[in-house]
């Protein structure tokens, strides 16, 4: 199996001691700009809620539709489905198992979902089962994003849909050895950091998918109060997300992929 990231130590030691963690992604602000650093501090679970709303909006689930989501967390962006799409049949897959066992006992009987332990580069899944599948803000952990858009384009029906998030760094002019370095330390696996739309278009191609881009860069922006508040002077991957993003080298991206 892959590697499980690191950082989701924290969270899970935060859950043993009683933490509610439903999301580990960006927040979605409307309204960006006008948001302060403490607004966006007490509103960032509400908003890491929003960006999941959004990205299922985007999936347009019908009532008896199979929904697989993929590198699922904490399983909250499936929780917030079954109760939007009570009828679905939803399956939450990630690579690490004790991700799975917070979801399953957060799960209130009948169960909310089917819980997979596997690695999106290698869906154990049968061809065409699903009718949508979402990806929220994990697939640049993945060995391969071409690998896992040919293994989402097997698994979904014809016809079907993939949302998914995802996040783009282009290089700094100096010092990438050292940025990657540490980027990779705090917030890998991330086997190719520096990719271009371009490269993902190809990949969406490549594995027969129409694609469609929301840039959603300034919406999430407010969300880095809270991961790498400018008031800390330590150089973490969250500081260097939050410079890229500053600096115009870090795109948040929603996108839709019909197969
Ligand atoms: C940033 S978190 C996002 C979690 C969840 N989607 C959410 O929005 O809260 C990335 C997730 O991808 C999972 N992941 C990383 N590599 C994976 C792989 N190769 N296969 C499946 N899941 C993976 C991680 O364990 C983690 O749950």
């Amino acid at each position: 199996m892959p590697r499980v990231p690191a950082y989701f130590d924290a969270f899970l030691a935060a859950i043993a001691q009683g933490a509610e963690i439903d999301h580990v992604h960006l927040g979605h602000w409307d309204e960006p700009e006008a948001v302060t650093p403490s607004r966006a501090r007490a509103g960032f679970a509400e908003a890491q809620a929003r960006l999941s709303e959004r990205l299922v909006a985007m999936l347009d689930v019908g009532p008896t539709d199979r929904v697989l989501d993929v590198g699922s967390g904490f399983g909250g962006t499936l929780r917030a489905l079954r109760r939007s799409h009570p009828t679905a049949a939803l399956v939450g897959l990630n690579v690490d198992a004790r991700q799975l066992a917070v979801s399953l006992r957060r799960d209130a009987a009948p169960m909310n979902a089917t819980w997979i332990a596997a690695d999106a580069c290698r869906l154990p899944f049968a061809e065409a089962i699903f009718d949508r599948l979402l990806c929220v803000e994990a697939a640049f952990h993945f060995r391969s994003r071409l690998d896992f858009l040919t293994e989402a384009r097997r698994v979904l029906r014809r016809g079907g849909v993939l949302v998914m998030s995802d996040i783009l760094l282009t290089p700094p002019p100096d010092g990438l050895a050292a940025l990657s370095d540490r980027l990779e330390a705090d917030l890998g696996p991330w086997p190719a950091k520096w990719v271009s739309l371009a490269e993902i278009r190809r990949d969406a191609a490549r594995a027969g998918f129409a694609l469609t881009v929301h840039d959603a860069t300034a919406h999430t922006g407010p969300s880095y109060h809270t991961i790498a508040p400018d008031e800390r002077a330590d150089r973490t991957g969250g500081a260097i997300l939050r410079d890229l993003q500053r600096s115009g080298r870090l795109r948040y991206l929603y996108l839709r992929l019909a197969a």
